[in-house]
């Protein structure tokens, strides 16, 4: 704390100053740089990163609030940082052997990465459950929407998914939803200018994943899970974590710029290499 008063001494004399000879200005500037330097690494403790990653702006904005239920609507029990369900969701079905388990808690595991449901990717392969979409919720009232999240058939309480959060999910789902058929194709190619995707990929997701995507892997040395990888094998799923962000991390989220410029990341992250 004492640096942000002696900084504020240093801008203020900085700032008379530099009114009156810009020598004096430059070499006062050097002693507030140093000033500058300790309050900046305050800034990069734990508990900084922490509140993006598990915390809420005091004006959320309704980009923010969408990015966050598209968090929430891929895993909430990791967003929220809670212990997972143990028990399969009564809504499962039996006939699903594939998966069981807190995976069957997640929105996107019975609706999809598309909002399609069985009319979706998810109408066949391991997230089979014959379940329908939520596309008919898109503009819908958030309340309604927050209902349905607490029905019989859904089950979910405040003590799993907190209030707050439980509305910006139902928000997400009402003003956030997009129809992905305009952006990615039943075949996994992707409606976008690959080229302004690079200019964007390399001034954004490459500060974490390198510029060839391979700096992060989540699979391991032998079959290597990249960017490249997962945006040829699964377009639909990379869509969602460029416009909301990947839970638990601090990854960014586009949900504030315009859909085609996710599209457009999406389309040259095809082109990393996938090993
Ligand atoms: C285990 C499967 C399962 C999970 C997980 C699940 N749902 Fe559902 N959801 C259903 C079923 C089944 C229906 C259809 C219910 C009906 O027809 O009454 C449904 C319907 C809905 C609808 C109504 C769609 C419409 O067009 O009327 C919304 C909205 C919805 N779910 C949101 C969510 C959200 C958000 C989550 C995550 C917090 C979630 N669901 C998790 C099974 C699931
Ligand atoms: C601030 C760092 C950061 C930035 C910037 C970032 N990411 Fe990420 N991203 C991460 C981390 C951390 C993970 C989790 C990796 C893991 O599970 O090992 C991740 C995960 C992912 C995943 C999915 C992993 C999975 O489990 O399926 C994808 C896809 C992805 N990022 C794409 C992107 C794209 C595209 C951009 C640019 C729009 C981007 N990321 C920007 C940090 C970042």
């Amino acid at each position: 704390m004492k640096y942000a008063v002696i900084q504020v001494f240093i801008q203020r004399v900085t700032g008379l100053v530099c009114s009156i000879a810009a020598t004096a200005c430059l070499s006062i500037s050097v002693i507030a740089g140093d000033a500058t330097i300790a309050s900046a690494s305050d800034r990069n403790d734990e508990s900084y990163h922490q509140d993006y990653v598990y915390g809420e702006p005091a004006e959320p904005s309704d980009a923010w609030r969408i990015a966050r239920g598209g968090r929430l609507y891929d895993k909430w029990y990791a967003v929220t940082d809670v212990d997972k369900p143990e028990m399969t969701h009564s809504a499962w079905p039996a006939s699903n052997t594939m998966k069981s388990g807190a995976t069957t808690w997640r929105c996107k595991s019975c609706h999809g990465w598309d909002f399609a449901g069985k009319d979706g990717k998810y109408a066949s392969g391991s997230y089979n459950t014959g379940i329908p979409g939520v596309r008919g919720v898109d503009d819908k009232d958030v309340g309604d929407i927050h209902a349905i999240l607490m029905d019989d058939t859904h089950g979910y309480t405040h003590d799993m998914i907190p209030k707050n959060d439980m509305l910006h999910l139902a928000f997400f789902l009402s003003k956030g939803q997009y129809d992905i058929t305009t952006y990615v194709n039943a075949d996994g190619t992707v409606n976008g200018d690959a080229e302004r995707g690079k200019a964007m990929f390399q001034n954004t997701c490459a500060a974490c994943h390198g510029f060839d995507g391979r700096a992060l892997n989540w699979g391991d040395e032998e079959n290597p899970n990249y960017i490249g990888t997962e945006a040829s094998k699964n377009p639909w799923e990379v869509m969602a974590k460029i416009r909301h962000g990947h839970p638990a991390t601090e990854m960014i989220s586009y949900a504030g710029f315009a859909m085609q410029d996710a599209a457009d990341v999406l389309a040259y992250t095809q082109m990393l290499p996938a090993k």
